[in-house]
């Protein structure tokens, strides 16, 4: 008995520091990550603004230019350019938010024509079905598109070619009686394996060769700013399927 008083004694004595340390350590990498994301949000707002002008410049060269299948990759690869630093800028800087009545069903269809010829010539079909009744939410516009742009893209990228998209919307009523608008994006592409399940929604995790792995924590902030939430369902080898739930208005 008096061995067991001191032993805990030491045990606690010992592990208290460690989690000082610990502490101390993750509050340092907070910091550091703060100021990492201050110093992506200037230079993403320095590149934007050399991309504005090279885009310029890009319009007035293809005029002249009749190689139009190189002008073709650089504006590719200029868009995609221009998608990552938008997407950085979005999640590390500060944004007002424009909030008004925002149609969900016309925001699909908008984002998904944006997506037409890309699927025309991969061969996939859009399954649209939208069983809402009403499909009225609260938002900000730009935001809620960009979320579903994202989870749009990356149902396409997940097929390849040949497969279905199918996009669904359903109003269900919460156990406390508030309505909330479902929207279901559901991909007939290879699945998501379970060990990367859990990590989809952290900042630049990608499985994808050019991928920024930000896509998905961008929609899953614009979500949650909304009072929304996504989840996701997938098997391995077996397609995937994101859910969105907002409050309805
Ligand atoms: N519909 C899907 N089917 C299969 N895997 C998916 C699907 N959506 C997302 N993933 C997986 O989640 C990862 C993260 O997705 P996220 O959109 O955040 O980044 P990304 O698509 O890789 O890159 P980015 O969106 O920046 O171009 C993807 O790399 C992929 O492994
Ligand atoms: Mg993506």
């Amino acid at each position: 008995m008096s061995s067991e008083a001191p032993e805990k004694k030491t045990g606690a004595a010992a592990s208290q520091p460690a989690v000082v340390a610990d502490l101390q350590a993750s509050l340092q990498r907070l910091d550091q990550l703060a100021n990492l994301g201050r110093v992506a949000a200037n230079v993403a707002h320095e590149i934007k603004n050399g991309l504005v002008a090279i885009n310029t410049f890009m319009e007035l060269l293809l005029e002249k230019s009749a190689d139009r299948e190189m002008a073709g990759v650089v504006q590719r690869e200029l868009k995609r350019i221009d998608n990552l630093v938008t997407q950085i800028l979005r999640l590390s800087a500060p944004r007002t938010a424009e909030v008004k009545t925002v149609r969900v069903h016309d925001l699909l269809d908008h984002s998904l024509r944006l997506l037409e010829h890309q699927m025309k010539t991969r061969l996939i079909t859009l399954k649209r079905n939208y069983r809402a009744p009403a499909d009225a939410v609260r938002g900000d516009e730009s935001q809620l598109q960009q979320a579903f742009m994202n989870l749009l893209l990356n149902a396409v990228e997940a097929m390849g070619n040949n497969g279905e998209l199918a996009v669904t919307t359903e109003i269900i009523t919460d156990t406390d009686g508030r309505r909330r608008l479902k929207i279901f994006i559901r991909d007939t592409g290879p699945g998501i394996a379970p060990e990367n399940l859990s990590r989809l929604f952290e900042p630049f995790f990608t499985t994808k060769k050019n991928g920024t792995g930000l896509g998905l924590a961008i929609c899953q902030r614009v979500v949650q700013e909304h009072q929304g939430s996504i989840e996701v369902e997938s098997k391995d080898g077996n397609g995937s399927t994101f859910i969105i739930t907002l409050p309805a208005e």
